[in-house]
């Protein structure tokens, strides 16, 4: 199986890890492998730990890394890479990427039920375990249905979509991706169903962060590696939509600031210091030439910090 990835914001992520040659890498959204590959070839007697969940991207990483010795595929979520990298005796990284959401090859494998372009049975799980956007759309009451819609797709028409997705399955289960789509569509008022984009767009998407657990394990991940980060060590996160882009701003915001006294103390009565400095004030997007070249860059955006040096 081939990936045909092409690594968004490249140089962007590169500046911002600045790779050392004999440092200790992780990638914790390994995909097709080609960030990886970029941070592998810098490397001399430094590693790279390359880490996905999904079973189809450790085999697309692995093909992609085997020129590598520096680089160790591990199936792994990216929650759990301080207990990675402790089986592995590393007691810490100098870099950490993560490159959020779903791949290329997840969203252009139709069998994976990702996308409304192709019809294919319900799935959207990333780690090929676990409950199914098949389950969900079946299982779900309409009033859960409408809040994941709502939440974490920004779907003006959360309640009727809900309800109309309760009703079709009383005839019969939603079983496939464009059976589903069409109830989403026809769901809405004509005059939004002909605004730009597919009108499944934000239903599907917020599926799919719902079926994975995208938001939590994202919380979580990024307080693990930032505990997997050496003193001076360097964290790039690309996210894809504002419910991200947001979790990692604040939670970056907040290891800058260090001072968590309520904002209206006059002076600084906790004593804590910045954790981390900013590498960018404003998160980096891709730049018009690579905006040509990859569509899927559009909504890329890019957030790094340097881990503060304490001694
Ligand atoms: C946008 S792709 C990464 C592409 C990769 N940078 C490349 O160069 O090919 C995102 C990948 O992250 C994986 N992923 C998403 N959430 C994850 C998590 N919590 N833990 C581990 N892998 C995750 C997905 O399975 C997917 O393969
Ligand atoms: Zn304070």
């Amino acid at each position: 199986m081939e990936f045909h990835h092409q690594p968004v914001l490249l140089q962007e992520v590169l500046e911002a890890l600045q790779v050392r040659e004999d440092g200790v890498y992780v990638d914790g959204t390994a995909g097709g492998g080609s960030h990886s590959a970029a941070i592998a070839s810098r490397l001399t007697t430094g590693r790279l730990i390359a880490l996905d969940r999904d079973p189809d991207a450790i085999k697309a990483a692995s093909q992609k890394l085997a020129p590598y010795p520096q680089a160790q595929v591990v199936r792994a979520n990216f929650d759990q890479m301080d207990s990675v990298l402790q089986s592995l005796g590393i007691d810490g990284a100098d870099g950490i990427l993560m490159d959020l959401g779903v791949s290329s090859h997840q969203l252009d494998t139709p069998e994976r039920g990702f996308s409304y372009h192709n019809d294919a049975p319900l799935d959207m799980r990333m780690s090929q375990e676990g409950r199914s956007a098949k389950d969900l759309v079946n299982g779900l009451e309409a009033d859960e249905l409408s809040r994941i819609f709502f939440d974490y797709g920004e779907e003006r028409y959360a309640r009727s979509i809900a309800r109309a997705i309760v009703k079709a399955r009383q005839e019969a289960p939603i079983e496939t991706t464009l059976q589903l789509a069409d109830i989403i569509k026809y769901a809405m008022p004509p005059a939004a169903r002909r605004e730009q984009g597919h009108p499944a767009r934000r239903c599907f998407q917020a599926l799919r962060i719902a079926v994975n657990g995208e938001l939590d394990h994202l919380e979580q991940g990024l307080v693990h590696a930032f505990s997997c980060l050496k003193e001076g060590g360097r964290m790039a996160i690309i996210t894809f939509h504002s419910l991200e882009d947001r979790m990692v701003k604040r939670q970056f915001a907040k290891w800058a600031k260090g001072c968590i006294c309520p904002p209206d103390f006059p002076v600084c009565v906790c004593g804590h210091k910045p954790e981390a400095t900013l590498v960018w004030r404003k998160a980096v997007e891709a730049s018009p030439e690579e905006l040509e070249q990859n569509p899927r860059s559009r909504s890329a955006k890019l957030r790094a910090i340097v881990k503060t040096t304490t001694g």
